[in-house]
């Protein structure tokens, strides 16, 4: 078979990673990818969200199946386009990708299928978003409509933030035709845990649990980014949360879907609050998450195409779904200044030396290759992942791994992992870990 891979993230290295293990591959494309997917997939000059030339490189190269890692091309239509097309595509068409493109579609849906979720007023006049605010007295989330890159919600915990908020996105406009609507809604406290699943229209195949790092700094401190680093699995999110979020999410709206005419197929991914009443959904995503990816599909047994295959075809119930016992801890190591300013172009160093060590994988995100090396080109410049007994030998490697790379500005958190033991006693209890 021949795969194309579409975008440039860790995630999309991890897919690489883990589609070039399928028996049934010969030959990877990735477009555009990075520095770290060169090695399996030949980079083709195409970006992710160019999606008419994507479409023409995949008929003159007669590729089976395309993979869609960012939400963009999702958003804009690819799968609809490659499918009329009569190619083969994995993800959800144009009208279920909007529960990750309107996060007014989403909660709509969920309110009308009871779906948990934070209690949610929508406006379009700023003037109302306004008045809402000032008749309130506790924390809200003001959050815009459309894509944002991540940076389209805002939590305030005074009304004097809630305003500001609905000024940047409504009266300064800073994310243009995304912030044309806003949802203004209730703060929920708890633990977040991403719960994602590949669904064929009818049926699911759930992936391992994970929690992402979103803060940039250690204690989940300062901005948020697109992820500092994530485990799985996560201790918070399994057993009967992983089963209510099933049962009472993704099973709702992937039925709810199928009724709408619109069937899902491909990646649903629940950011989920596990909040004192349950876990309550926070966004849908429509792809894998990043860094989640990272840290789940180390832990997949199972052959990841033959799922994408099924999800496509309707048979995902066909194809067994089993996962290493082990965990796997995916740290990120940014550029200095990301998720502001940064620069770009610093020779990482020590990539080999992390590499060799046992059960580590360095999943490459902002890097490029110039004069044969490798370089960073981007905020979140790399994935050091490993698996371990468990979660806490996992970050001990992950972490020895981290500590052999090296480039101007270098930085990462140096807690991945450790909210895993908040519940029991760990922290701080003196281990290697705490
Ligand atoms: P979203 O893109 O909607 O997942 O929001 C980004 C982040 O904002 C989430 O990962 C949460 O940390 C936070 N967030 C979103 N909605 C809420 C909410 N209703 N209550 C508390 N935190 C929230
Ligand atoms: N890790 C969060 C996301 O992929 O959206």
């Amino acid at each position: 078979m021949k795969v194309l891979v579409i975008g440039s993230g860790g995630r999309e290295h991890a897919l690489v990673w883990k589609i070039n293990q399928s028996r049934k591959v010969k030959k990877i494309y990735a477009a555009p990818g990075n520095g770290g997917t060169h090695s399996m997939a030949e980079p083709i000059g195409i970006k992710a969200d160019d999606i008419k030339a994507l479409l023409d490189f995949a008929k003159k190269e007669k590729i089976d199946l395309t993979v869609v890692g960012p939400e963009a091309p999702l958003v804009a239509g690819i799968v609809d386009l490659f499918e009329k097309a009569g190619l083969r595509i994995f993800g959800p068409g144009k009208e279920c990708a909007l529960l990750e493109g309107s996060k007014v579609f989403a909660k709509e849906l969920m309110k009308e299928w009871n779906v948990p979720t934070a209690d949610f007023e929508v406006f379009t006049s700023k003037e109302k978003a306004e008045a809402y605010v000032n008749s309130k007295n506790r924390p809200l989330v003001v959050k815009a409509d459309g894509l944002a890159a991540g940076k389209g919600v805002y939590i305030c915990k005074t009304k004097a933030d809630a305003l500001q908020a609905i000024d940047d996105i409504m009266g300064r406009k800073i994310f243009g035709d995304s912030g044309k609507r806003i949802i203004i809604e209730e703060c929920l406290e708890g633990e977040e845990a991403s719960i994602i699943v590949i669904s064929d229209g009818d049926n699911i195949s759930p992936m391992a649990s994970s929690q992402d790092h979103k803060r940039i700094f250690d204690g989940d401190k300062g901005p948020n980014t697109g992820g500092m680093g994530a485990y799985s699995p996560a201790p918070a999110a399994e057993g009967s949360v992983f089963k209510n979020t099933l049962d009472h999410v993704i099973y709702p709206m992937i039925n709810g879907m199928k009724k709408r005419g619109t069937s899902y197929k491909g990646v649903l991914y629940a950011g989920i609050m596990i909040t004192k009443k349950g876990p309550y959904v926070l966004e849908f995503n429509v792809r894998f998450g990043d860094p989640e990816t990272q840290a789940i599909l180390p832990r997949m047994k199972s052959d990841i195409v033959d799922l994408m295959e099924a999800s496509i075809d309707g048979r995902i119930k066909d194809v067994p779904n089993e996962w290493e016992e082990r965990s796997c801890v995916c740290i990120v190591v940014s550029s200095g200044g990301y998720p502001g300013k940064y620069e770009k172009g610093k020779h990482i160093k020590g990539l080999k030396n992390a590499e060799m060590l046992k059960d580590v994988v360095v999943f490459h995100a902002g890097t490029a290759i110039s004069d044969g090396n490798v370089v960073t080109s981007g905020g979140r410049v790399l994935g050091v992942t490993a698996l371990g007994k468990d979660i806490k030998g996992a970050i001990k490697r992950s972490y020895e791994a981290a500590e052999k790379i090296d480039f101007d500005g270098i930085y990462y958190r140096k807690d991945i992992g450790k909210k895993a033991f908040k519940d029991n006693g760990c922290t701080p209890c003196g281990c290697a870990v705490c």
